[in-house]
């Protein structure tokens, strides 16, 4: 997966006001032509024809929207081969990433895991936007291949209630200008 530096927060964010300001219009000019001498029997046979085809649709484009999402995700199970494995540690109150360096476009496979109790490992861009998160958990590994393009500091916070100084459990990793 690569990793874009729009603001994707903001255009989503834009996109679903746009949504509901036309929700609400549709609301608003449905609510100024209702009528009350329209039958029941009518509004029955219409409405429920209508209201099961829609449901039927929306279960269609959600099934299909949900599926293409999958095709993207970064949690990996499958081989390493070709990636830099970064090692990446959890503990009260620390995160051990190994190397904790690597050049700009390098295909990277987080290994992440836990020493003691759950953990949330929490990647920020050095934009400081959550790029990648996934849980560190003792006993498990969990895999996310990233491919980081962007130079700069990266940080690491921990996204799970730890401990009592789970608020300072922090860590960077460092991505260098290609060469
Ligand atoms: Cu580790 Cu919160």
């Amino acid at each position: 997966m690569s990793v874009h530096y729009g603001d994707p927060q903001i255009a989503i964010g834009v996109v679903f006001a746009a949504l509901a300001l036309l929700l609400g219009a549709v609301f608003l000019a449905i609510g100024l032509q209702a009528r009350s001498d329209v039958p029941d029997e009518r509004v029955h046979r219409v409405g429920y024809w209508l209201r099961k085809r829609w449901l039927a649709l929306l279960v269609v484009i959600g099934v299909v929207v949900v599926g293409i999402s999958l095709l993207d995700l970064p949690f990996a199970s499958g081989s390493d081969h070709g990636r830099a494995v970064v090692k990446v540690t959890g503990g009260q109150f620390f995160w051990s990433l190994v190397p904790n360096r690597v050049p700009a476009g390098t295909a990277i496979r987080f290994d992440i895991t836990s020493i003691d109790v759950n953990h949330g490992f929490g990647l920020y861009d050095p934009h400081g936007h959550l790029i990648g998160s996934v849980q560190a958990m003792p006993g498990y590994h969990n895999r996310l291949d990233l491919t980081l393009r962007d130079a700069g500091v990266y940080r690491i916070r921990c996204l799970e209630f730890c401990g009592l100084s789970h608020s300072t459990m922090e860590s960077s990793f460092t991505v260098a200008p290609p060469k």
